[in-house]
């Protein structure tokens, strides 16, 4: 069984990309971390509860791939995405599996092979922290799919990797996380607030309503069986998340760049063919880019 696991390649060492090759591991699959320079490992320590445990990866520069890559994890912070994978290109072929664990939609757009085996994720799970120390707060569902089957692997990996699921359509699941993310992300890193805050105070309540309407009008154009009525979800997630700074808030007051253009961006880069207009989001894209 093991001669069939693929050798997984990961870009992007935060959080969720630590945490997923932790599950990895654990199900008999070897990962590699992608980073530049030259550091032979990297270590980490990933705290459950009360439990740690640590993961150990061995690490290699991208420049000094020599071979195709069987499969890839892509879980760094969406305008990365182009720039990591620049060094990759001569190594990604159509048989290489990728797997991506980002926000937002569309990072990968143009940047992969014909033919190249593409699996979306949509995680609810949190991890909060900064290396070598990564918390999991909360170990909620995932889902991987956007294909007709999963990898024959799939199921021995659910032993391992809690509330992990198959969704051969994923779009609805990207989509609802996608318009949580244009709302609360963007509001709470322009206002630098907690999430909840979104809930109680009238003017982004009211900001968070346009920005919905916006979203479900141009969702439901492209597909008439998008549920829409995206506000109660967005303010749901906002309230169970209330004392949390959103990632775009922590980028902003890190001074890193935002998520926005994977966000927000996208939509405005699925309406603009229909003719339609999102100004709640362009302004917001316009602000935060
Ligand atoms: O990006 C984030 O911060 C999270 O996806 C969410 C759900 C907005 C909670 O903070």
């Amino acid at each position: 069984m093991k001669d069939t696991l693929p050798h997984w390649y990961l870009i992007g060492t935060g959080n969720i990309g630590v945490l997923s090759a932790h599950y990895l591991q654990q199900a008999g699959h070897s990962v590699t971390a992608l980073r530049p320079g030259d550091h032979a490992i990297l270590q980490r320590e990933l705290v459950f509860g009360e439990q740690s445990c640590r993961l150990t990866l061995p690490v290699m520069d991208a420049n000094r791939l020599v071979r195709p890559l069987d499969a890839l994890l892509v879980a760094c912070k969406t305008p990365f995405t182009r720039d990591a994978l620049l060094p990759l290109q001569p190594w990604l072929h159509q048989d290489t599996l990728v797997v991506r664990l980002q926000n937002g939609m569309g990072a990968l757009d143009g940047l992969l092979p014909d033919g190249c085996t593409l699996i979306e994720t949509v995680t609810t799970s949190a991890v909060k922290g900064r290396p070598p120390r990564h918390q999991v707060v909360a170990e909620n569902d995932t889902w991987w799919g956007g294909l007709p089957q999963p990898p024959d692997w799939f199921p021995a990996l659910q032993q391992h990797w809690p509330d992990l699921h198959w969704q051969a359509d994923l779009r609805h699941r990207q989509w609802q996380k996608l318009v949580v993310n244009a709302v609360i992300n963007p509001l709470t890193a322009l206002h630098d607030v907690d999430n909840g805050v979104l809930v109680n105070d009238t003017a982004l309540l009211a900001q968070a309503g346009a920005l919905c309407r916006e979203a479900d009008a141009l969702l439901s154009r492209l597909d008439p069986h998008w549920p829409g009525d995206s506000l109660p979800n967005v303010l749901a997630v906002a309230r169970t998340t209330a004392g949390n700074t959103s990632s775009m808030r922590a980028d902003r007051q890190r001074g890193n760049r935002t998520e926005i253009d994977a966000i927000n961006g996208y939509l405005l880069r699925l309406a603009e063919p229909l003719g339609m207009d999102l100004p709640h989001h362009r302004q917001l894209v316009r602000t935060l880019s």
